[in-house]
């Protein structure tokens, strides 16, 4: 492993990096033992019933964190606990902010999953487990990386502070009151996190922008209780056939959402960024084979990297009404309901689109049911323009680590908090992904490369020194 090619700019002009590297190297085979013990906690936020699993994950992940030399702490919150993890304090150094969490999306259906989704195990060079990639085993490849330098006595050119919280996949609700109490503590430079994607391992990523989020859930409720659809149907409105009407209108044959000002706010992709991201590896036959679908399909005039990444949409995420079980159930069912999720670019906002969504949907139902909606979390967008010498330190780092050129992209998904460390810290972040398109995320047989772990680990050593020389 070479140590570091380029001399920083700045103040700081690192030792060499040899014997981190090294330790990262020889502590490999560990290092995936060690998150395999992490993985076993089902830890979904999203259950009630798993909270103790949750617990007993930021247990573990405290003393982990002090079994490699960091002081840690368990933070109750009125939800998941948040676990803060620092390395010994310098005065006069930069302070970085690592970012992660520890709860994953809840594993069903059970049945698609090769090996059972918390019993994680190592398949041709990947670890298969849900929260493998999201995000136990990103988070964990910087932990690796400072345990390496601490083990060294290496010294580090900055303050680290983990911030791994567990409530990410819920909408992260307690972790901004938690930023504002904590302010002082979390006062940093620049927030590093690896939760996000890159094409290829040859072709490590910066993301320099996310999709904000604004969820919703409706409910269209007919008759007091189920019918008997033969002795009354036809004479009632169906909830579950008016549902569907309402949700059918709500996207058009050009794939353009239909909610009026859905796209007022929307700022234009420019042509240079246009053309920025069309140089990104795509091709089409593949990433229709990878999703299993027989054509893809998306809003007209955009590329399907454009549609999934800087393009606002509308999904609906689940859908329920009537008799699901076996056989056949001849009924009017008494409800239907559905829920919706709009994925947001800048410069739209989860609220403005909340409510316009909301008048819509009351526009379009009739007077034959009530309806009612819920509105759930929501997330801002972000994007941050991939230049300055944090982003050029970054992308050292990832060249270093990969021996391939970086690229710089948008992603589609969310991570609500960046935007709360922008307005509450004052301080950008840096998206440093290691999901492979492949790995599974939110899916059956979620799975992290150990090429991602290990080369996450490396990426992490070499990128403090080039960042703490940004500040
Ligand atoms: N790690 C993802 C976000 C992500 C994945 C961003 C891939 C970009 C590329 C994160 O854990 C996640 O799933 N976030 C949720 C947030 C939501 C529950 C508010 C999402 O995007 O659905
Ligand atoms: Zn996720």
């Amino acid at each position: 492993m070479p140590g570091l090619g380029v001399a920083p700019r700045g103040r700081y002009i690192p030792k060499p990096m040899q014997a981190v590297f090294d330790h990262l190297e020889a502590g490999q085979a560990r290092a995936v033992a060690d998150l395999c013990e992490y993985l076993r906690f089902a830890s979904v936020s999203a259950q009630p019933a798993h909270a103790p699993d949750v617990q007993a994950c930021a247990d573990w992940l405290v003393a982990h964190c002090r079994a490699i030399g960091l002081q840690a702490e368990r933070h109750s919150t009125p939800g998941h606990p948040i676990v803060l993890a620092r390395t010994p304090r310098r005065a006069g150094r930069p302070h970085f902010l690592i970012y992660g969490h520890y709860d994953v999306q809840p594993p069903e259906p059970l049945e698609l999953w090769r090996t059972p989704p918390f019993q994680p195990t190592v398949r041709d060079g990947r670890i298969y487990a849900r929260g493998a990639t999201d995000n136990k085993g990103q988070h964990f490849a910087h932990l690796k990386a400072v345990q390496a330098y601490l083990a060294t006595g290496t010294e580090l050119p900055c303050d680290l502070t983990f911030l791994i919280e567990g409530e990410e996949e819920v909408g992260s609700k307690a972790l901004a009151g938690f930023l504002r109490q904590h302010r002082r503590e979390l006062k940093c430079q620049q927030v590093v996190i690896s939760d996000t994607g890159m094409p290829s391992l040859r072709h490590p990523a910066l993301t320099y922008s996310l999709r904000g989020i604004a969820a919703l859930e409706v409910i269209v409720r007919g008759p007091a209780a189920d019918l008997h659809s033969g002795i009354y149907g036809g004479s009632v409105d169906n909830p579950a056939m008016v549902l569907c009407q309402m949700l059918a209108r709500l996207r058009d044959g050009r794939g353009r959402i239909t909610v009026p000002g859905f796209y007022k706010d929307v700022a234009p992709l420019s042509r240079a960024e246009r053309r920025e991201l069309a140089r990104l590896p795509y091709s089409a036959p593949a990433y229709r084979k990878l999703l299993g679908v027989p054509a893809l399909n998306g809003e007209r005039g955009f590329t399907a990297n454009e549609q999934r990444s800087a393009r606002p949409t509308l999904e609906i995420n689940g859908l329920t009404s009537g008799y699901q079980g076996e056989g056949s159930k001849t009924i009017v069912p008494a409800w239907a309901r559905a829920k919706i999720t709009c994925r947001l670019v800048p410069d739209q906002s989860p609220e403005d689109i909340t409510r316009r969504l909301t008048s819509h949907l009351r526009r379009l139902c009739p007077p034959t049911v009530r309806l009612e909606i819920l509105s759930g979390h929501g997330a801002e967008p972000y994007l941050t323009p991939p230049t300055g010498p944090a982003a050029q330190a970054a992308l050292e780092a990832l060249e270093a680590a990969f021996g391939a050129r970086p690229v710089q992209l948008r992603e589609g998904g969310s991570i609500p908090i960046v935007t709360q460390f922008k307005k509450l810290l004052g301080v950008d972040s840096l998206l440093l992904g290691l999901a492979l398109p492949d790995d599974n995320l939110h899916s059956p047989n979620e799975k992290f490369e150990l090429a991602c772990l290990h080369g996450g680990a490396r990426m992490s050593a070499h990128l403090w020194p080039r960042l703490s020389a940004a500040f």
